[in-house]
């Protein structure tokens, strides 16, 4: 049994700029190697990032004996086979969001982590940063009374048709990439998963969806609203409306990232009051989520359920957009 996870990355993707500085800061953390599709390209980034070893395969890294745990951030396609292919490995696992693109996917993933005993996280770094803990915790104890609405909002421009948010079959479109967070925050704040959606899109001449706005109805009476894309300024944000007072949150999906402060604000007859909430670097709370569940065993805050949920919902908000009726969720 080992007390510290040893990490490879498996590829050298834009987003590893924010998972590298808080694996090489953590105390029970290694940054070991990384992975690209060739050698050339895995020692220039190694090189580049002060990384000691570099694997010109995937499964060269995979197959590493000092590597205990992966960082998967891949176009969303690949999600399923390569984290399958890690559990096979024995290496615990922090998937890229969304974990992958349907519930059946979800399912094989989560029945190989389980096979190989080893832990599969979705690397939805909000979800377990205090900023949402807390939120839980405020609207737990009744400063709005009944959450009765939830608005999300996540978007930005996006043109450049090279990249794999605009290509489909790697994954592309404005749900799977920014409204799987307002999905899931829904879930956080409903502690549920919709029974129902409704949802328009648009969507480009080669079939990717730019922007989506859907209606999500929960169980327990809350309605949401989410609305996500590519075809607008840089803004994300969430209303939380209940029977009593609002809550609004400036950064929900990027806490303490660049200009993002946590926090929130609590609004009753139009009165705000700032409620400020620990200022803490999310993606260094998501290594040491995976570190925990790993190395003593501790359930991440957000589960596979919720992973699984939170697929569920966007399945059938795409398939009710094609449909243009509503959606039971699977
Ligand atoms: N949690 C967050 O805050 C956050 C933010 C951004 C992105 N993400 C997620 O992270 C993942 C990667 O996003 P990104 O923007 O970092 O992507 P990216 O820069 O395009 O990187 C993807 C990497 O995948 C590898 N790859 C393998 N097959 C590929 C193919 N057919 N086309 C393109 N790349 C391929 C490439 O690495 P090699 O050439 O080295 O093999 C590439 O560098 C996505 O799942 C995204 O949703 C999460």
């Amino acid at each position: 049994m080992t007390n510290t996870l040893n990490w490879g990355i498996i590829s050298t993707a834009h987003i590893n700029r924010r998972l590298i500085p808080p694996i090489k800061k953590s105390g029970r953390s290694t940054l070991v190697g990384v992975a690209s599709r060739g050698p050339a390209k895995a020692q220039a980034y190694a090189a580049e990032w002060g990384i000691p070893r570099a694997f010109g395969s995937y499964q060269e890294l995979l197959d590493s004996p000092d590597i205990n745990a992966v960082y998967i951030p891949l176009p969303n396609n690949m999600h399923h086979e390569w984290a399958i292919k890690a559990a096979q490995a024995g290496k615990h696992i922090l998937c890229e969001k969304p974990l992958a693109l349907s519930v059946a996917e979800v399912d094989d993933m989560a029945q190989a982590a389980q096979d190989n005993n080893v832990v599969l996280l979705e690397a939805f770094q909000y979800r377990m940063h205090p900023q949402i803990a807390a939120l839980q915790k405020t609207l737990g104890e009744g400063l709005i009374g009944e959450v009765k609405h939830i608005t999300t909002r996540f978007s930005f421009v996006l043109e450049d048709e090279t990249n794999i948010r605009l290509i489909k079959e790697l994954g592309g479109g404005s749900l799977w990439d920014l409204g799987c967070y307002n999905v899931s925050f829904c879930q956080a704040v409903a502690q549920s998963d919709p029974v129902e959606v409704f949802a328009w899109q648009k969507t480009t001449a080669a079939g990717v969806e730019i922007s989506l706005s859907g209606q999500l109805r929960y169980e327990n009476g809350i309605v949401a609203h989410v609305h996500c894309g590519f075809d607008r300024s840089f803004r994300m944000s969430a209303t939380i409306e209940g029977t009593t007072g609002d809550i609004d949150l400036s950064s929900p999906f990027l806490p303490d990232v660049d200009v993002n402060p946590s926090g929130f604000s609590h609004i009753v007859d139009r009165v705000e009051t700032r409620i400020d909430t620990p200022v803490k670097d999310p993606y260094l709370c998501e290594v040491e989520a995976l570190e925990a569940a790993a190395l003593d065993g501790v359930p991440a805050p957000y589960t596979l359920a919720h992973s699984r949920g939170n697929i569920a919902t966007i399945v059938a908000l795409y398939q009710s957009a094609e449909q243009g009726k509503p959606v039971a969720v699977e």
